[in-house]
């Protein structure tokens, strides 16, 4: 490798994805990322068992990352990582892999959000929105609209006010039997459905959502239609899980379409696992055109949580000399 202008190994451990990747000069070299399949079957995340999987996936995580990258640790310029938001425990274990790196290295220490480095995730590959545009960003633990005016320039218009919507796709997909997290189950088997039954659109005032009803409604209905046939879920599952991911796709849609109106802004991005759901995908495209807007999605890899985006955004902060004191503590909440 010859000289970097600027190489920095980035942490990512917020959840349940124990991730680590490099970035050179804004590109990204590595993105690793060890999934914890063991929370599968206990329907959701446990929070003590996720950070103890972290704890045996890091090093070899970021071992792996460096050496897809060929980059030695000699030659990082800086160590980026994710303080949150997310669960304390899972959060800890990455900050202080990355704080002890970045004080044996003597090289600086980059804390990022990860709700700013799902938006920032869209300045990985091209095209890269321009700045001001609406971001759509969509997880297991948040749903917002943001306005993103800069880099460091966010303004979050809209959130929802208790269930994230991956939260929503993941507790209907357990009402339904499916292993957690349902959501990329959901969105393959609505392919094969028709979303013929019908559930609320929660009625929230401005750009705020609400998924509680939604998942209470679906929980409802199956209870009545499996007291009068009880194989009423096997034999209609494809239907159902595409009339709830018609739902939970309205729900986010019509808020956009309310946002992009308002700030009368074209440039639309989605980011966060949820982004990777195909019915989202295809009604943003449609509604693309009608409203001419310009849609921006990222790849895959950088939908779920990945160390990539933490990247990113450690590369724009560093490069605007925004680094970080050592005693930088992990937080629950905020953007
Ligand atoms: O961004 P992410 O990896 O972690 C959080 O920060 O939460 O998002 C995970 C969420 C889960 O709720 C998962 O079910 C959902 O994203 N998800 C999907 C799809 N792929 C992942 N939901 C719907 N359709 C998908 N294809
Ligand atoms: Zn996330």
């Amino acid at each position: 490798m010859g000289k970097a202008t600027t190489c920095i190994l980035a942490i990512e451990s917020s959840c349940d994805d124990t991730s680590a990747g490099v970035i050179l000069d804004g590109v990204v070299l590595s993105n690793i990322i060890a999934s914890q399949a063991i929370h599968a079957k206990y329907g959701g995340i446990v929070p003590e068992v996720a950070s103890r999987m972290h704890q045996e996936n890091i090093s070899l995580v970021v071992d792996t990352a460096l050496k897809e990258a060929n980059v030695a640790l000699d030659e990082l310029d800086a160590i980026a990582c994710t303080t949150g938001p997310g669960l304390m425990g899972s959060l800890t274990v990455g900050l202080s892999y990355a704080k002890g790196l970045a004080l044996s290295l003597e090289i600086p220490f980059i804390a990022v959000n990860h709700m700013r480095a799902h938006v920032l995730s869209h300045f990985i590959d091209d095209p890269k929105p321009p700045f001001p545009f609406l971001c759509l960003t969509v997880s297991g633990g948040h749903t917002q609209v943001v306005l993103v005016k800069g880099n460091d320039d966010f303004e979050v218009l809209g959130q929802t006010l208790d269930d994230a919507v991956g939260e929503a796709f993941d507790k209907s997909g357990k009402l339904l039997g499916l292993p957690y997290p349902a959501g990329p189950l959901i969105d393959k088997m609505a392919k094969l459905g028709e979303p013929r039954f019908k559930f609320p659109i929660p009625q929230i005032e401005g750009l705020d959502f609400s998924f509680s009803g939604v998942k209470t409604a679906i929980m409802y209905f199956l209870r009545d239609e499996t007291k009068k046939d009880s194989a009423f879920i096997e034999k209609n599952i494809n239907d159902i899980c595409a009339s709830i991911q018609h739902t939970l796709v309205e729900i986010l849609t019509r808020k956009i379409i309310i946002a992009a109106a308002q700030y009368g802004i074209m440039e639309i991005a989605i980011a966060g696992g949820v982004a990777a759901n195909s019915g989202l995908r295809d009604k943003l495209t449609s509604l693309s055109k009608e409203y001419n807007w310009n849609l921006y999605f990222p790849a895959m890899q950088y939908c779920t949580d990945n160390a990539g985006m933490i990247a990113m955004a450690g590369y724009l902060q560093y490069q605007a000399g925004n680094f970080s004191s050592l005693n930088t503590k992990p937080y629950v909440r905020g953007m």
